[in-house]
C-alpha cells in the first residue's frame, strides 16, 4: 500500500460539538443503511451532562483503578442492555433494534474522535479489524512498531512473515526518528497499555508525511478521555470496551477512502451489504461504498450497551473528562513522590508486597512486574485515589 499523506495537525484538538440539541438517529446516512427501528425512543438526543450528573450513573464499588484493563458502564446503557436482554429471553427481541444501536454507537463514535461516519467501520475486537490491513500489506513491506506494542497491534503485522513482511521495532519513545524511506507503515498506539506513554503523534505524522509511510494508530487506550482527531491519520483502530465505558465485543476502524480502496472485505457478510435487509440471500456481491463494507454483522447486546455509552461521552465531552482524568493521575503521583504526567494512565514502582495489600483493601489496579499500572476515569473519585495512596504510602 503506498501511503495517503496525512495532514499534520495538532493531535489535543477541541472539536466542536454540533450543537446541544439534536437527534443522532436522525442522521440521514444512518437510518436507512442500518435498517434502524426504534426501542427505546429518545435515546440519541445529544445535551451537555455536567460530570456529577454523568457520575451519578455509575455504580463502582470504591478502589475501581483499573479502566485501561476495562470501563464500567453507565445506568443508561446497563438498563438498555437489560431491556434487550429480557426481550431476548421472552422471545420478543426485534433483533433489528440492534441495527439501531450500532448506528446510533457509529454516529457518536464518528463525533467523537472527529470523522465523517462513513469512515467508520464497525466490528468486534482490534486485531480482527486489523486482520484486512493485514493482508492487504504488499509482499516485502516494513512496517514499523514500537517494541512494547499490545499484540493486538503487533501480531497481526508479524503474521505476515511468511510473505515477507518486515516487523521492525524501535522504543515507542523513539518511534518517529526511525521513519526512514524504506518503512511503508507506522502501526502504534497513542496511548500504550503498559505505560500510559503518550505518542508524539505531531512528530510522527510529520515524519510519516516526509517519507510517505503510513499511519495506523490504535486508540483504544485514548479514545474516551484524550481529545484527538482521528482523521489525521490513514486508520484507527479502537476498542470500545475500555475508555468508551462499553461491552466487550464493539470495535471501530476509521480508514481514509483512499486507503479502503486498497483493502479486500474478507470478511463480508450481509450487514456489509450497501442495502443491509435486502442483503441476506444470494448473489450478485453488493456491498456498501462506505466503510461499511469493511464491517461485520454485530454482535447484538456488545452494541446496544455501546450506543448509550459513547451518546454519554459525548454530552459530557471528552475535554471534560480529559481534565478530570488528569487531575487526579497527576494527584496520585505527586502524592507517591512520582512526576507528574499528561496520562489517564499511570505505571509506578512499587514494594513487593503492594499487589497483595491492594487487593486486601480492595483496591483494583493492575500490577505487573513490581509496577502498579493505576488509571482514572470520569466515574474515578478522589475517595478511590485516596483509598489507593493509603495503602501504598502505609
Ligand atoms: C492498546 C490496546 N489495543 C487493543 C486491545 C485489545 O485488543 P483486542 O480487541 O484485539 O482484544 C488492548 C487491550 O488491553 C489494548 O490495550
Amino acid at each position: 500500500m503506498t501511503a495517503a499523506k496525512p495532514r499534520v495537525q495538532n493531535v489535543i484538538q477541541r472539536h466542536g460539538r454540533r450543537g446541544p440539541q439534536y437527534d443522532a438517529r436522525e442522521t440521514p446516512e444512518t437510518r436507512p443503511h442500518d435498517g434502524a427501528c426504534t426501542l427505546v425512543p429518545g435515546r440519541a438526543r445529544i445535551r451537555n451532562v455536567d460530570l456529577t450528573s454523568a457520575q451519578a450513573q455509575f455504580e463502582p464499588e470504591p478502589g475501581w483503578l483499573n479502566t485501561a484493563s476495562y470501563g464500567l458502564p453507565p445506568t443508561s446503557a446497563w438498563t438498555e442492555l437489560q431491556t434487550a436482554l429480557g426481550t431476548w429471553r421472552r422471545g420478543v427481541l426485534p433483533w433489528e433494534m440492534t441495527g439501531d444501536s450500532t448506528a446510533r454507537a457509529r454516529s457518536a463514535f464518528a463525533r467523537i474522535v472527529g470523522v465523517p461516519e462513513h469512515d467508520v467501520t464497525i466490528g468486534a475486537q482490534v486485531s480482527q479489524l486489523l486482520g484486512p490491513m493485514a493482508a492487504a500489506l504488499p509482499e516485502g513491506s516494513t512496517v514499523l512498531v514500537p517494541q512494547e506494542e499490545f499484540t493486538s497491534m503487533l501480531f497481526p503485522w508479524l503474521a505476515q512473515s511468511m510473505r515477507q513482511v518486515d516487523v521492525r521495532t524501535v522504543p515507542a519513545a523513539e518511534l518517529a526518528k526511525h521513519i526512514t524511506d524504506d518503512v511503508d507503515m507506522v502501526a502504534f498506539s497513542l496511548v500504550q497499555s503498559a505505560s500510559g506513554e503518550v505518542a508524539d503523534a505531531d512528530a510522527i505524522v510529520a515524519a510519516a508525511a516526509e517519507t510517505g509511510a503510513m499511519t495506523v494508530v490504535d486508540l483504544t487506550q485514548a479514545a474516551g478521555w484524550l481529545p484527538l482527531d482521528a482523521s489525521r491519520f490513514d486508520a484507527t483502530v479502537t476498542g470500545a470496551y475500555k475508555w468508551l465505558l462499553s461491552p466487550r465485543g464493539s470495535a471501530f476502524m476509521t480508514t481514509t477512502p483512499g486507503l479502503r480502496d486498497r483493502l479486500t472485505p474478507n470478511q463480508a457478510g450481509w450487514f456489509a451489504g450497501e442495502d443491509v435487509h435486502s442483503s441476506y440471500y444470494g448473489p450478485p456481491l453488493r456491498l456498501a461504498r462506505d466503510a461499511r463494507r469493511l464491517d461485520i454483522s454485530p454482535a447484538w447486546f456488545s452494541w446496544v450497551g455501546t450506543a448509550p455509552a459513547l451518546e454519554l461521552i459525548e454530552q459530557v465531552g471528552v475535554e471534560t473528562i480529559y481534565q478530570h482524568d488528569l487531575a487526579l493521575a497527576n494527584r496520585f503521583c505527586a502524592a507517591l513522590g512520582h512526576e507528574t504526567g499528561d496520562s489517564a494512565i499511570v505505571s509506578i514502582d512499587v514494594a513487593p508486597d503492594a499487589a497483595e495489600r491492594l487487593d486486601t483493601a480492595g483496591v483494583r489496579t493492575a500490577v505487573r512486574d513490581g509496577r502498579v499500572r493505576a488509571s482514572f476515569h470520569l466515574y474515578t473519585t478522589d475517595d478511590d485515589v485516596d483509598l489507593a495512596l493509603e495503602v501504598l504510602t502505609r
